[in-house]
């Protein structure tokens, strides 16, 4: 009897240790019946540390830091080139994620007879406030910046979140090319931070590399990079998540056949009340840019 018991018990026990191994190797390798009730948080930890040194990275390996304006304008949604083209002197223009401003530079670049109308026309120009982690301020633009005083910033050092809306000001137009909005752990702050900072009737121009795409059918073999889940766990389009916004009138273009599957989005103020739905993260790998995860927070 003895040994039946012991032998009976031992085998619960084996078979508790079977289980909860399993569910160990599944959790490893990102599988099982759903995502983990909390973020693996030591996981994640290394992560942001190692995203940290992607940020401090130069030379070799280092990410892209120097697109132009033409680039903005080949990778950014229908209307940007428009929209800064229609700004005046006293407007702004905010580049979040600027790297080494070339975008800014090109724009300020004076445009000789013959040479072909550069994305924003030639007519006054808007403040320019560029923002970046790390400070990528080359020659060239400390010598545009002495010559244009305070009509051309570069802040570096702090993220978006980290500025105050007073040390920043208000914008007509918010650029991100594979900056924070591509890079952030935390997308509904980041979304509400931006809109907090545009005036009412100012655009947010961007894009989301790497997602499930609002007007296209999903690619078999697609490593997504951004990927979202509502509350009760169903897949989020980003477009659909930021539709939800209060006071945002969201233009979603969907590039099924660029090399990653884009949505590129146009974010319009529209009142004063903004409320972005609250994201959580679950999932965070780092890169350039970083694979994340979000569900809603109810
Ligand atoms: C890949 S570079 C892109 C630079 C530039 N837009 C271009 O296309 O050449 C990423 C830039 O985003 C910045 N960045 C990433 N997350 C940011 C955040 N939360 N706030 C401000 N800048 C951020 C980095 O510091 C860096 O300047």
């Amino acid at each position: 009897m003895r040994s039946i018991k012991s032998s009976g018990k031992g085998w619960k026990a084996a078979a508790t240790g079977l289980a909860l191994l399993i569910v160990i190797v599944l959790q490893a390798l990102g599988l099982g019946a759903g995502w983990p009730q909390e973020p693996v948080q030591p996981r994640i930890d290394e992560e942001f540390a190692k995203q940290e040194k992607i940020y401090r990275r130069r030379g070799a390996g280092s990410y892209t830091t120097n697109r132009g304006l033409s680039d903005y304008a080949e990778v950014l949604p229908t209307g940007f080139c428009d929209a800064l083209g229609n700004l005046g002197s006293s407007d702004r223009w905010l580049d979040i994620g600027a790297g080494e401003g070339q975008a800014i530079l090109d724009y300020y670049a004076p445009q000789g007879d013959g040479t072909p109308e550069q994305c924003g026309g030639s007519g006054p120009k808007a403040r320019v406030v560029a923002i970046s982690i790390e400070d990528r301020r080359e020659d060239k633009w400390k010598q545009q910046a002495a010559s244009l005083g305070d009509r051309m910033r570069y802040l570096a050092g702090k993220r978006l979140s980290q500025y105050s809306r007073e040390e920043l000001g208000k914008f007509q137009i918010i650029t991100d090319v594979f900056g924070g909005f591509s890079y952030t752990e935390d997308l509904s702050r980041f979304v509400g931070k931006v809109l907090s900072l545009l005036e009412v009737g100012g655009s947010f121009y961007t894009l989301m590399p790497g997602v499930h795409l609002e007007s296209a059918k999903d690619k078999l073999g697609i490593l997504y990079l951004t990927e979202l889940e509502d509350a009760a766990g169903r897949p989020l389009r980003v477009c659909s998540w930021l539709k939800q916004t209060a006071c945002a009138q969201v233009i979603c273009e969907s590039k099924s056949d660029w090399k990653r599957p884009t949505e590129l989005l146009n974010i319009r103020k529209v009142c004063s009340g903004v409320a972005v739905p609250r994201l959580k993260l679950w999932e965070f790998e780092a890169g350039y840019p970083p694979s994340r995860r979000f569900q809603v927070d109810p």
